[in-house]
């Protein structure tokens, strides 16, 4: 890799990212989050504005003490107390980045800062000389860089130069620009500004078009060698430029856009989970690279596909962003070719084709009603596939009354017919479903452990369907039993049974012990 195509990664999660309404982050969560970013192998760390707030000026000292190799920056608005409060807060790191701005459009200049491009001019001046006093590495901002006059631009790039600035950064502070003329702009300044050689310039971009990225890359091709990026697109308004979307085009089309970075792209997937804890913002499910969905395919055609060759519908790996494998999500869509892998990933590979011929039917029924299929599910169908098979259910339910209510234990009289033989009994327990166990219990006396009690209602009011689901364990073997009724006290009883036959026919078939104990039924 050549210099001239290396591209340093700026984030500003922590600062401009943090600007979200609602994203604010302890100093403990940012010292968590630059951790991994310095891990990851980010450039710069824009880790606050330290004049701000307490909270920011702490948390950039710390993160200026911590990072091993990314080097940390500060934001200050052109004035020298803003300075004094980056360099009080970044002086413990041996290398830092001093970052100060000033808005240079015209709609700015009037309205926010009521000074004229002369005042603006002097400020600059000012401002970057007074930061180049504590470090040689100062980055100067044109705010509302994409709405400001070009002319007026290079007199600023310029003059930030020459006062020592060594990166420039463009932002499109407002999310206004389009590719084509952000690349212009990055042109323009590379043609007209003479001393433009001496800084590294930079884009900055928002997201209010939807366009962040797409502008970044855009002044890449133009000339432009630092990204300033957050994870999960995270800033104000509708956020900044998404590193891993930036980082991760660039690998994929490493053929249009031979450009490196320095990021361990692994790391993204975990960058991505700690952002959105820190932050509390959830990344939506079709976010590329770090969404949910961004590696998981249901269609039946797409999942036949992938199961032939994973090339035919992913672009890259979800290994290579830290995920640990595609995944095949089962629904409606699914087709019996993904079905079947499923089974055989849960353990069930011997399985007849006549028991995953009968699965499958009642998989697609129950696709149809239920938004999300959990492995559960399809344990709990093919086990009840297995017991169709096996044409019996040693254990039924004959009756059941229970009593419940305040001052008395709750008692439960059960009768069941166990291989035939009519069984009854009574038991007292601590709540009824416990009691309703306990009677099972005592008419078959057996060992398993209960790992899952959980009860659903499928449908609205007092009158509602529960369904419940009851999962048991015994030595390496699962199973999942449900069942519906009206009174949840029935479906506990019948959902209960139904795991034991299942553990039952699974015993005597030595059939595979599902391997899912890791993941709970979240509904039924
Ligand atoms: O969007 C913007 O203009 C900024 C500057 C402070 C760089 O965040
Ligand atoms: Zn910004």
């Amino acid at each position: 890799m050549s210099d001239k195509n290396r591209v340093f990664i700026f984030d500003t999660t922590m600062r401009d990212g943090e600007q979200s309404p609602g994203a604010s982050m302890s100093v403990e969560e940012k010292i968590q989050i630059s951790r991994v970013f310095d891990e990851m192998g980010i450039d710069i760390i824009e880790a606050g504005f330290p004049i701000s707030s307490p909270g920011d000026f702490e948390a950039v000292s710390a993160i200026s003490k911590n990072l091993k190799n990314s080097i940390p920056c500060g934001l200050a608005r052109a004035m020298r107390k803003d300075i004094d409060a980056c360099y009080e807060s970044l002086k413990f790191a041996p290398r830092f980045r001093i970052h100060t701005f000033i808005s240079t459009s015209p709609v700015h200049m009037k309205h926010k800062l009521n000074m004229s491009n002369d005042q603006v001019l002097d400020a600059i001046k000012d401002s970057v000389t007074y930061a180049k006093k504590f470090t040689d590495d100062v980055e100067w901002s044109c705010e509302d860089g994409t709405r400001t006059d070009l002319d007026f631009m290079c007199k600023t790039v310029e003059l930030a130069i020459k006062s020592g600035a060594t990166t420039i950064n463009i932002p499109d502070t407002v999310g206004y620009s389009i590719p084509d003329e952000f690349a212009k702009t990055i042109t323009h300044l590379k043609n007209k500004v003479p001393n433009i050689d001496k800084a590294i310039l930079s884009a900055h971009c928002h997201n209010d078009l939807g366009l962040a990225v797409a502008n970044a890359l855009a002044g890449l091709s133009a000339g432009v060698r630092q990204i300033e990026c957050t994870i999960n697109g995270i800033g104000e308004r509708a956020g900044n430029a998404a590193l891993e979307e930036i980082v991760m085009a660039l690998k994929t089309r490493n053929d249009l856009m031979p450009f490196e970075t320095g990021i361990k792209t692994e790391l993204i997937s975990k960058a991505s989970k700690i952002v959105s804890n820190a932050t509390g913002f959830p990344v939506q499910f079709n976010k590329a690279i770090v969404g949910k969905n961004a590696f998981a395919h249901e269609s039946g055609i797409h999942q036949d596909g992938m199961l032939k060759n994973r090339e035919t519908y992913e672009i890259m790996t979800p290994e290579s962003v830290g995920v640990k494998k595609t995944s095949l999500v089962m629904g409606k869509h699914s087709g019996r070719h993904a079905f079947k892998d499923k089974l055989n990933d849960l353990g069930y590979g011997e399985v007849t084709d006549d028991v995953i011929q009968a699965a499958f039917g009642k998989f697609k029924v129950l696709a149809d009603k239920k938004k999300h299929i959990y492995d559960e599910d399809i344990v709990a169908l093919v086990d009840d596939s297995l017991i169709i098979d096996n044409k019996i259910n040693a254990i039924n339910l004959k009756s059941l009354k229970v009593f419940a209510g305040t001052g008395e234990p709750q008692k439960a009289e059960m009768t069941l017919d166990v291989f035939g033989d009519i069984k009854k009994t009574t038991q007292t327990g601590d709540g009824p479903v416990d009691a309703i166990f306990k009677c099972i219990k005592e008419l078959y006396p057996h060992n398993v452990k209960l790992s899952l009690y959980q009860v659903h209602a499928v449908t609205e009011g007092t009158d509602a369907q529960a369904t419940v689901s009851v999962k048991i364990e015994e030595n390496d073997r699962t199973t999942v039993g449900q069942s519906a009724d009206t009174d949840t006290l029935v479906a506990s009883a019948n959902a209960y049974l139904n795991a034991l036959n299942k553990m039952l026919i699974k015993r005597e078939k030595k059939a595979p012990s599902s391997n899912i104990q890791h993941q709970k039924v979240r509904g039924i």
